[in-house]
Order: structure tokens, then C-alpha cells, then sequence
């Protein structure tokens, strides 16, 4: 369902997404959660039908769609499974974007293009064992030498972190004497192949399994000095612009799992009989049933109206974190009442209530906790401080 009028595009990247899900990615998805893996070929698949460059324009080789379309796709993919969802967001939204809007015509060429084709996988590197909703405190470290960079940390909770082509990090480039805050980090084009790039702690998590969650070390990682994104001492902006609209991307990834949950519920509902009747009979389920169903449609037409807003050029800071804390909280909402619906079926991986569950409960989490983005809102409504 979408309340907001589609155009023939939109329906048909949400038709193609939805087959492409059906086929390729719902059939897998529970043993891709239970092993803890996501193929990579998927990954490639994905990139061949253009999901991996929706947002970039063609003169980049991406398919040059609406926010509205992107969007549509990546519900239809999450509501298949959140992991192939998050890998699709992150590319699409953060490392794509920031070389597309901060990059030069030569990182455009090297990188953007063969992102835009699904050739390399982005990761985005902000977060660190101590910084993360504080995000301007991070320390990993860039010093220049000469016509390099060489950058020492470690970086956490790196999306598809191992098996990334192309990772932008961010590093602080002011001095440990003078620490200029968050005018003191830049972002930087890393690739595994460089010495000193090495893979750390895959993270066990509690949901979205099959997608890798790792720590990043870089150990005297040098970079020529054209791998540094536009200018020095802006990286942190570039990384908050980027999950302005990463922040909409992940809203449709909590809404695709809580429309899965929905309809799982609803069939379920229709099915499991009880004092010789359908569940779906009872008042208290239909009262669970409706309320779900309403969150489900006010967090997506608010989301579909921001990314409209977004392609009218307008700034959507405060409705992106919006989108964002709404959808989130409604797929918790939603799939909290769908293992309850389904009862003790809810509590067993036999049934997929407790994947949606579980996977709910990171899109609370990431691209800003539902705290950060009432900071961003109120200080929005505050006046933009
Ligand atoms: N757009 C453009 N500029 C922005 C901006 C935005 N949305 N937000 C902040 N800025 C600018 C500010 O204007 C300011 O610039 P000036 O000094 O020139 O005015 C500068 O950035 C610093 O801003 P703040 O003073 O507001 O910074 P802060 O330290 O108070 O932090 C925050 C603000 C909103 C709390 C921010 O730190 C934040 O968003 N934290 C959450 C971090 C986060 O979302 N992490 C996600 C990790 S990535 C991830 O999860 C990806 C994944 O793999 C799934």
C-alpha cells in the first residue's frame, strides 16, 4: 500500500524490487541469519539491476531515480531481509553520496562510477570503540607526510566493514596540541588493499546476522593525498549531510520489516484457530492488527512526503531524523505485537517473528539512536541550534 500517488516509474522499481526480493532473498534469508553470512555474489546481483546506484545520477552510471523510488526498492528488499536492506542503505546513501556531492571529477571516475554499477561495495567509517553518538570525538588519526596520509585507529561498527571495495572514513586531521573539534576531522577514500588496512572483531549480534558488523584498525595506512574528500577539516559535515538522507534509507529499512511483520501476523491471524475460531476473530488481535498497520502507513507517508521534499531541493534535516525515530519505533511497535500474536510460535526461529524482532531493534540504534535524532529535531525546532 502507499497512500501518496505513484508514479508509473515508482511502480515498476517497486514491482522490480519486490520480484528480485521474492527470488533471490526471501527464500534465503532465515539460513543467511541462522549462518550468520551474506553471499556476496547477492551483493553482486543487486548491483546489476542498479540497486546499489538508484541515487547517482547516469552521467555516473547509476539509474538517476527519485528519492521516492530508492525508497520504495529498499522497503521492498528489508521487507525480504534487513540485512541485504542495510548494505543497500549504506552504499546508496552515505560512501556514494558524499563522492557524489564532495568528490572530485577523478574520484568520481575511479570510485563513483564503479559503485554506481555495483563493481565495488561502499562502507562508511564514523563510529569508534569511544565515539558514538558523540561523533565529533573521535580520534582515529591522520597526519600528513609529505604527499601522503597516514592514518592510525580503529574504527567500530563498520557496515559490510569486510568485504567493502571502497570505505570513507572519518579521521581527525588537526593536531593532538590543538584539537579543533568537529572542524578537525576529514573523510578519506580508504581501500582494504593498502598495507596497514586490517579487518578486526566481527561483531556477534543479536539481529541482522547476515550482515557483517566489524571493527576497522588501520595501522600507519597511507594514502596518497588525493584520496582526501574535498576539503580538509569538512569531513565531519560531509558525514552529517550524508546521514541526513542515510537517516531516510533506514527508515524504509524499519518499515520494510515492520510491513513483513504485519502481513506474517495477518496470515498467521487468518490461519491459527483457538476456542474454535481464527484468531483474527478476537477483538484483541484485530485492535493489535489495526493499530500496526496504522503506525505502519503514517511512518511511510511521512516519509515519502520528506523524500519529496528532498528531490524539491529543500533542506530535511529535522524530517529525516523524524522519518527516521517514527519508522524505527513503529517496526519495534510492530514486530513486538507480531511475536505476541503468534505467541509461543513467536518465541521460536521456526517462525519469523523473532527475526523481525530482532531485527527491529538495531533501526533504534544505528545512523543516530532514536535519542540522537530528538536532539536533532528539538534543536531544529529550536532554530537549527
Ligand atoms: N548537515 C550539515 N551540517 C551539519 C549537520 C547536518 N545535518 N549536522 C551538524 N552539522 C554541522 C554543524 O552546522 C556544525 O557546523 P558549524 O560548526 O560550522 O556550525 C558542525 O556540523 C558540528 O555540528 P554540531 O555542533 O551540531 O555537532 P555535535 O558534536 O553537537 O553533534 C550530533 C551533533 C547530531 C549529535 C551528531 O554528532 C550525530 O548525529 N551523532 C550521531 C552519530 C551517528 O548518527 N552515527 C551513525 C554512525 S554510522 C552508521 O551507523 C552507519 C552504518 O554502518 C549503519
Amino acid at each position: 500500500m502507499s497512500l501518496t500517488p505513484l508514479t508509473e516509474v515508482q511502480r515498476e522499481i517497486r514491482s522490480l524490487a519486490r520480484t528480485f526480493a521474492a527470488d533471490a532473498i526471501a527464500p534465503h534469508a532465515a539460513r543467511w541469519d541462522r549462518e550468520a553470512c551474506f553471499p556476496v555474489a547477492v551483493a553482486r546481483q543487486m548491483g546489476a539491476l542498479g540497486f546499489l546506484g538508484m541515487l547517482i545520477p547516469e552521467e555516473f552510471d547509476g539509474l538517476g531515480l527519485d528519492t521516492t523510488s530508492y525508497l520504495l526498492a529498499l522497503e521492498e528488499i528489508s521487507a525480504a531481509d534487513a540485512s541485504a536492506a542495510v548494505l543497500m542503505s549504506v552504499h546508496n546513501s552515505l560512501p556514494t553520496q558524499m563522492l557524489l556531492h564532495f568528490g572530485s571529477d577523478e574520484q568520481r571516475d575511479h570510485y563513483l562510477k564503479p559503485m554506481a554499477r555495483g563493481e565495488l561495495l561502499g562502507a562508511f567509517a564514523l563510529s569508534e570503540p569511544e565515539s558514538g553518538s558523540d561523533a565529533s570525538s573521535l580520534t582515529c588519526q591522520a597526519i600528513r607526510e609529505g604527499d601522503e596520509w597516514v592514518i592510525s585507529g580503529t574504527k567500530s561498527w563498520v557496515t559490510s566493514g569486510s568485504f567493502a571495495d571502497v570505505i570513507m572514513v572519518m579521521a581527525r586531521t588537526d593536531s593532538p596540541d590543538a584539537r579543533r573539534g568537529s572542524k578537525g576531522i576529514s573523510a578519506f577514500i580508504v581501500t582494504p588493499d593498502r598495507p596497514g588496512f586490517h579487518v578486526g572483531k566481527k561483531e556477534d549480534k543479536m539481529g541482522l546476522r547476515a550482515s557483517p558488523t566489524v571493527q576497522l584498525n588501520f595501522d600507519g595506512l597511507r594514502l596518497p593525498s588525493r584520496n582526501l574528500l574535498g576539503e580538509e577539516g569538512q569531513g565531519f559535515v560531509y558525514a552529517m549531510r550524508s546521514l541526513d538522507n542515510g537517516r531516510l534509507g533506514i527508515a524504509a529499512q524499519a518499515l520494510g520489516i515492520a510491513r513483513a511483520a504485519l502481513d506474517a501476523s495477518l496470515a498467521y491471524a487468518a490461519e491459527r484457530r483457538q476456542f474454535k475460531q481464527a484468531i483474527r476473530e478476537f477483538q484483541a488481535i484485530q485492535f493489535k492488527l489495526a493499530d500496526m498497520a496504522s503506525r505502519i502507513e503514517s511512518a511511510r507517508a511521512l516519509l515519502h512526503a520528506t523524500a519529496a521534499a528532498k528531490d524539491r531541493g529543500e533542506s530535511i534535516t529535522m524530517y529525516g531524523s523524524m522519518c527516521k525515530l517514527l519508522a524505527s519505533e513503529t517496526a519495534m511497535f510492530v514486530t513486538t505485537e507480531a511475536v505476541q500474536i503468534f505467541g509461543g510460535y513467536g518465541y521460536v526461529k521456526e517462525y519469523p517473528a523473532e527475526k523481525y524482532f530482532r531485527d527491529a531493534k538495531i533501526t533504534e540504534i544505528y545512523e543516530g539512536t532514536s535519542e540522537i535524532q530528538r536532539v536533532v529535531i528539538a534543536r531544529e525546532l529550536y532554530g537549527g541550534k
